[in-house]
């Protein structure tokens, strides 16, 4: 088979899932915009936004979606992009195949078009209480210092943006299971590794020891695969399984 390129054609085309609102029926539809070197998917989305018609010259309303930092960090902007889970910042339009086929994750709530609620990511992170509990009503000095090689590791786990990707790539996070995927569980590896953080490490443990927990991993190792910023998502979910094992044998003897 023959790829045409942008470079060839001088056009981009694009095949867009659309949705008009969270509970109307998905379509299809199909644009035709200028070439431009250098463009990403973004860029293409501003173009139908600036000149909202579709491939057959019908005027159309603009396609939604969401983006914020343009630089692969803040997530907003995931969506399938020629079957892949991935940002559309980083997709570059001269490296993908046309037509180039546009989704919304379908692992979250469709808000409009490509735009999707992230939300069940955002409140499994309440849920497993990823954060570090200080109220800011005074300067507490200097955190303790962690061992260099362990700031190393938990930087890189840091590196999670919330994009969901992993979500979309694990076929146990659906709408028939509980499960808060890889993210989240990976988010309480971080926390309970920081020397502050360690104190509600107990409370971590528990949160993933409930229905939705760490025992929704089916160990399909596709999010480590998926995940754009290379977090080693399975050792996390290996060493929580560990963690969450002898918090278990712990509290029979205790007893
Ligand atoms: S772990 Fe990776 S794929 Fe999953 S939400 Fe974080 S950055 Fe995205
Ligand atoms: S706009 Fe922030 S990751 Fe793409």
């Amino acid at each position: 088979m023959v790829v045409q390129t942008a470079e060839s054609k001088k056009t981009i085309k694009l095949v867009i899932t659309r949705q008009d609102g969270p509970d109307s029926q998905s379509y299809t539809e199909e644009f035709e915009i200028p070439y431009r070197p250098n463009m990403n998917v973004i860029g293409a989305l501003m173009e139908i936004q600036r000149n909202p018609t579709n491939a057959n010259g019908g005027k159309t309303a603009p396609v939604c979606w969401e983006s914020n930092c343009l630089e692969e960090v803040c997530g907003a902007c995931s969506m399938v992009i020629n079957g892949k889970p991935r940002q559309a910042c980083t997709a570059i339009i001269d490296k993908l195949e046309q037509p180039i086929r546009l989704a919304p994750m379908k692992t979250f709530p469709v808000v409009r078009d490509l735009a999707i609620d992230r939300g069940r990511m955002f409140n499994a992170l309440k849920r497993v209480k990823a954060w570090i509990p200080i109220d800011g009503t005074y300067d507490l000095g200097p955190g303790p210092r962690m061992a260099e090689t362990k700031r190393q590791w938990a930087y890189e786990l840091s590196k999670c943006m919330t994009c969901g990707v992993c979500l979309e790539a694990c076929p146990n996070v659906n709408d028939r299971s509980s499960f808060i995927g890889p993210a989240p569980v990976s988010q309480v590896r971080l926390f309970n590794a920081h020397p502050t953080g360690e104190m509600h490490a107990e409370e971590r443990l528990d949160a993933l020891m409930q229905d939705g927990g760490i025992e929704g991993c089916g160990n399909s190792q596709n999010c480590v695969q998926s995940c754009p910023k290379g977090i080693p998502l399975t050792t996390s979910i290996a060493a929580l399984n560990n963690d969450t094992t002898k918090q278990l044998f712990k509290k029979w003897f205790a007893q």
